[in-house]
Order: structure tokens, then C-alpha cells, then sequence
């Protein structure tokens, strides 16, 4: 089959995005998602391996053993910068520095709410008092790391001009990354895209920083959302591995991956992700974290890569792009299935027969297959066995 995935643009023509991997950050803080110590440390290799640019290992000041894990990942991380997260809270940004102090490249992560609902009701701040908080907070991590970044919580309902007064003050404080994320999933593509080009045009400073882009997932929007800001001019994607995350989870990063190699005819991008690990990341955060995947879950799903209707089956059979966009290969699969059931035909039957190393003249091959559409009917799974057994009655009945 041909990779659509290696269509233009060339690579050199691309911008490079980052990938900054919050699975043991945000991920984690998925009701029942926690992870031990060891499991941790699993994933965060696992991470560092396959590419990821920056790992947010965990939130140092939350407690001991949210310290020690990132304190630990910090000191075994070959590659990858180590990101721990602080509240704009002088003892959370050096709880984080302490725990990031050991990593070849470590950042801290601060973050303030920005929007009038959080600062009126969680916060219980002026504006004024707010922008004074960035500024402090933000010159403390960068007295401790020279890689800083700062989030404006809730940034997708904070009104454009007090963003912008937020953002600049940030980067004037030293913050190197802006994230601007979607705290409560609720942006639309374009209005996302458009924040991020407004707050780029008019921040004075803002070509100093890195844009990121942080999407929730509550109205299923998170992959529309971060493609968005990417359009808009951010180049880091803020996702977790499954899309694990608060409440409806967080942009899932097999699927950003996929969808900016497989569409990079309309997105200019690249990143630094060895997508045929995918598979196995899933695998090891959903065993880790005891959160299944859901069976149509786009690129990692168990029915990701499967076909069951005859029309798809059929098709398939002749050429894999008929119904595949990518390479099972791609992902790290070893290849496509062909799922028999009543909605599969003759061809898929056919060629389940030639793997079974099932030879049958053509009127046994009429009964075979008479036989298994019957059971089909009353059977949801048809597995191999099933095939081979429905054979066996039906050369025994034929010899009687
Ligand atoms: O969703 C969010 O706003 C966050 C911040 C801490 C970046 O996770
Ligand atoms: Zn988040």
C-alpha cells in the first residue's frame, strides 16, 4: 500500500511541532487513572523513547509521591525536557524546581486562572492583582530554570484584551512557552485558532515564546481544537496518550501524531514521534492506568483497523486503501483483520479459508459458507475455531 503518510509537503518545508505529553500529569488526574510509582516511571520511558518532546511527569507539590516519581523521571530521562507543575504559588514553583533540578533539561509549568468566572469565584482577585501574581511567579521559575512555561487557565473565556495584558507580562517575566488552553472544553476551531493568531499579532512581545495549545474534550473537540491553534501559529500540542484526562479526557496524542503525518498534504507540520510505538503507548497507559480503550477509539481501538461489512471486506481484499488511510505499520500494528460476521461476504470467507489452509472444492465451499452465514446470524463473534469446525461437519456430512 501506499503511504499517503509521506505526502507533501516536503519534511524540510514543515514546521517542526512539539509534543508535550501530559498523560502522567492530566492524564493522572483522570478520576481512577492513578498510576504506582514504578508504572511512572514505565511510561515516562516509554515516552521518552518513542520521541516526545517534553514529558509533564506530575505535579511535585500535590504530594510525596507525585514528587519523587517526577524527581526520579527527572534523573532516568535521557532525552525528552522533564516538566513538573506549580500553582502560581511561590512553594509550588520551588517544590517543582527542586524536583526538575535533576534532569539534563527541566522546566517548570506555572499556571494562573485568567478568566472573569475564575477569578471572581475561585480566585477572589482583581485583574490588577492577578497580572502582579504572573509577574512575580513567573520571575521565580525562571530564577530557578531557564525553561519556563506559563498557562493562562481557562484562557477560551478570558476576554482578549486582559489575555493579551496576561501574556505579555508572562513573557516579560521570562516565561519561553504560552500555553493557552481550553480548561473547559469549550472553544470552537475557529474561535480557537483565531485567539491564538489575535493574542500573536498583539502581544508585543509575543514572538519571544513558544504558543501551546491545551485542549479539553467535553463537547469532542480537543484534536479539532488543538489542529486549530496550530493553525493560528502555536507549535507546541499539549495530549495525553488514549486521551486520558479531567472529566472527558484531554487531545489524544496518537491522534494528533496521526492526523499531521496522514493529512500533511494540508498540514504543514511534523513532529518528532515514532508513530509505530503508538500502539504499544496505548497499551501500556491503558494497562497502567486500568482504563480500557474503547473499542472504536480512532487509531489504537481494537476496531481501528477492522473491517466487517463484505462491501469493506471486499474491498480490502483488492487494495487497502479502499477503506485504510494509513498502515496498521504505521501504528505499530501488525496488520488489518478482517472480522467474520454476518455482514462479511464470499471474498472475506474465501480468503479466511486460504489462512486457515482450508482447501474446498466450489460446491463445498457453497455449503461452508451457507453454514457460516446461518451461525453468523445467531453468533455476534465468529472466530477461527468456528470456521474450522463448521469445515470439518461439513466435508463429515459430505463423506456420511
Ligand atoms: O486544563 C488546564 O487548564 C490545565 C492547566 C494546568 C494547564 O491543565
Ligand atoms: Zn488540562
Amino acid at each position: 500500500m501506499t503511504d499517503t503518510t509521506t505526502a507533501s509537503p516536503t519534511s524540510s518545508s514543515r514546521d517542526r511541532v512539539l509534543i508535550f505529553d501530559t498523560t502522567l500529569r492530566d492524564g493522572e488526574q483522570c478520576p481512577g487513572a492513578t498510576m504506582t510509582f514504578d508504572e511512572k516511571l514505565a511510561v515516562a520511558e516509554l515516552l521518552d523513547t518513542m520521541g516526545v518532546d517534553i514529558i509533564e511527569a506530575g505535579f511535585p507539590i500535590a504530594s510525596n509521591g507525585d514528587f519523587e516519581a517526577v524527581s526520579e523521571i527527572a534523573r532516568r530521562t535521557k532525552r525528552a525536557t522533564i516538566a513538573g507543575l506549580a500553582r502560581a504559588i511561590p512553594a509550588d514553583i520551588a517544590r517543582a524546581g527542586e524536583a526538575v533540578r535533576h534532569a539534563g533539561r527541566g522546566r517548570i509549568h506555572t499556571f494562573v486562572s485568567t478568566s472573569p468566572i475564575h477569578l471572581a469565584h475561585q480566585m477572589r482577585k482583581t485583574e490588577d492583582e492577578v497580572v502582579e501574581i504572573i509577574l512575580k511567579t513567573v520571575a521565580q521559575a525562571r530564577d530557578l530554570v531557564e525553561d519556563v512555561e506559563w498557562s493562562a487557565m481557562d484562557a477560551t473565556r478570558t476576554p482578549l484584551d486582559y489575555l493579551c495584558r496576561c501574556v505579555e507580562a508572562a513573557i516579560k517575566a521570562g516565561a519561553t512557552t504560552i500555553n493557552l488552553p481550553d480548561t473547559v472544553g469549550y472553544a470552537t476551531p475557529g474561535e480557537y485558532r483565531d485567539m491564538f493568531r489575535a493574542v500573536r499579532e498583539r502581544v508585543p512581545n509575543a514572538d519571544r515564546a513558544v504558543f501551546s495549545v491545551h485542549c479539553h474534550n467535553d463537547l469532542g473537540l480537543a484534536i479539532a481544537n488543538s489542529l486549530a491553534g496550530l493553525e493560528g501559529g502555536a507549535r507546541q500540542v499539549e495530549c495525553t496518550i488514549n486521551g486520558i484526562g479531567e472529566r472527558a479526557g484531554n487531545a489524544a496524542l496518537e491522534e494528533i501524531v496521526m492526523a499531521i503525518r496522514t493529512r500533511g498534504d494540508v498540514m504543514p507540520y511534523e513532529t518528532g514521534i515514532e508513530s509505530q510505538m503508538l500502539t504499544r503507548a496505548s497499551k501500556l497507559v491503558s494497562h497502567a492506568t486500568n482504563f480500557p480503550v474503547q473499542f472504536n477509539k480512532a487509531i489504537v481501538g481494537r476496531n481501528a483497523f477492522a473491517h466487517e461489512s463484505g462491501i469493506h471486506q471486499d474491498g480490502m481484499l483488492k487494495h487497502a486503501e479502499t477503506y485504510e488511510i494509513m498502515t496498521p505499520a504505521s501504528v505499530g500494528l501488525a496488520k488489518t483483520s478482517l472480522v467474520m460476521g454476518k455482514h462479511s461476504g464470499r471474498a472475506a470467507f474465501r480468503s479466511k479459508l486460504d489462512e486457515l489452509g482450508l482447501n474446498l472444492t466450489d460446491n463445498q465451499f457453497q455449503d461452508a459458507f451457507e453454514r457460516f452465514k446461518a451461525l453468523a446470524d445467531r453468533k455476534k463473534h465468529v472466530y477461527d475455531e468456528d470456521i474450522e469446525a463448521l469445515v470439518d461437519e461439513n466435508l463429515a456430512t459430505a463423506q456420511d
